[in-house]
């Protein structure tokens, strides 16, 4: 399987993302805070294809497609050759045919239909984003995907188009999204975001280092933003309580951010985690690494994205990144990366 491209090529890329304050109290309408994670990638490379072959795609770097979790499975099984199968095989419901059924509708010149006039490209897709882990892979996936057609079509699209793009791809699969994971990836730029209202960009006074921790356990955001649904029917003035106590937390940090106050900014992150462990989307496993970022010297920790599973992310001194990564590492990580935000 040929995973690099040659000549004539149109290339898309986008980083990962790092949920800071208010995940699953965004979907109900508080304010979140999210980063670009750019020391992981996804990208997307477009080539001529054979004449009459229509749309391949090729997923190199990726799991084998049966594990792939948010990715798709062509025709329900796993292809014949890698992850190569062509877009006509694909499944409805595949996250990779949305996005590139809606980046060919926008993009090509006449309004052609997928199985119509499909241009005959192979399309090749890595990333380095871990997937279902929080950091934002299909999203970075499918803007990938997005930019090299826009790309091959010779157009430019502003990031809010393709924020825009973005967003229906992911309501094939995550079934009601906030939103902010196709802002912050899209603009690739730190966002302070509340569902409906667009992007606005976070100004920065101070860069700091956050540490990322892989709990190495899957996180399914569909499925805990389910639970998490059915609780607050079950549950509405609790669950409401602490919502806007999220809220009210991401709307501190926010000015802590931007007046270069990360340390506050840190103390936060513990009283937002102990509100996600109150709602009951924490496990044991995200519990033991918030723990032992703490002990190794993190001003403050908490889990990142959905929960159950995936990430998280600590704020530590310069000076204590190392001691901290390695802290994490003994209790199991499956990675660490270092992020600045700037
Ligand atoms: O798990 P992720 O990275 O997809 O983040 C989900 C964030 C939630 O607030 C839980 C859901 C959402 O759509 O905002």
């Amino acid at each position: 399987m040929e995973c690099t491209a040659e000549a004539d090529t149109w290339v898309g890329s986008a980083p990962g993302k790092l949920i800071l304050f208010g995940e699953h109290a965004v979907v109900y309408g508080q304010p979140a805070i999210a980063v670009p994670v750019t020391g992981v990638q996804a990208r997307a490379t477009v080539t001529g294809g054979e004449a009459g072959s229509g749309v391949w795609l090729v997923c190199c770097d990726l799991p084998p497609c049966e594990d792939r979790g948010l990715l798709p499975t062509p025709d329900g099984g796993a292809p014949a050759s890698g992850c190569r199968y062509a877009l006509r095989g694909a499944a409805a419901d595949d996250p990779l045919r949305g996005a590139v059924a809606l980046a060919l509708a926008r993009f090509s010149d006449a309004e052609r239909g997928i199985s119509g006039m499909e241009p005959d490209i192979v399309l090749t897709i890595t990333s380095t984003i871990p997937i279902a882990r929080g950091l934002g892979s299909g999203a970075a996936v499918a803007t990938a995907v997005i930019r090299s057609l826009a790309a091959y079509f010779g157009r430019q699209p502003s990031n809010d188009e393709v924020s825009g793009l973005v967003f229906e791809v992911e309501k094939l699969f995550h079934g009601t999204p906030s939103g902010i994971d196709n802002t912050v990836i899209a603009y690739q730029q730190p966002v302070y975001f509340v569902r409906g209202e667009g992007m606005t960009p976070l100004r920065v006074g101070s860069p700091f280092s956050l540490v990322i921790a892989d709990s190495g356990a899957p996180s399914s955001t569909r499925e805990v933003v389910g639970t998490v649904r059915q609780r607050w029917h079950a549950e509405p003035q609790r669950y409401d309580a602490l919502f806007d106590s999220i809220g009210a937390i991401a709307r501190i940090a926010r000015r802590h951010i931007e007046t270069g106050d990360w340390r506050s900014m840190a103390g936060l992150m513990d009283e937002n985690q102990a509100l996600l462990e109150q709602m009951g989307v924490s496990s044991p496993a995200l519990d033991r690494l918030i723990e032992a970022a703490r002990s190794a010297g993190a001003v403050g920790a908490k889990l990142s994205g959905a929960g159950r599973g995936g990430c998280i992310l600590a704020a530590a001194e310069r000076h204590a990144i190392a001691a901290v990564s390695g802290a994490l590492r003994s209790a199991g990580a499956a990675q660490v990366l270092v992020t600045e935000v700037a």
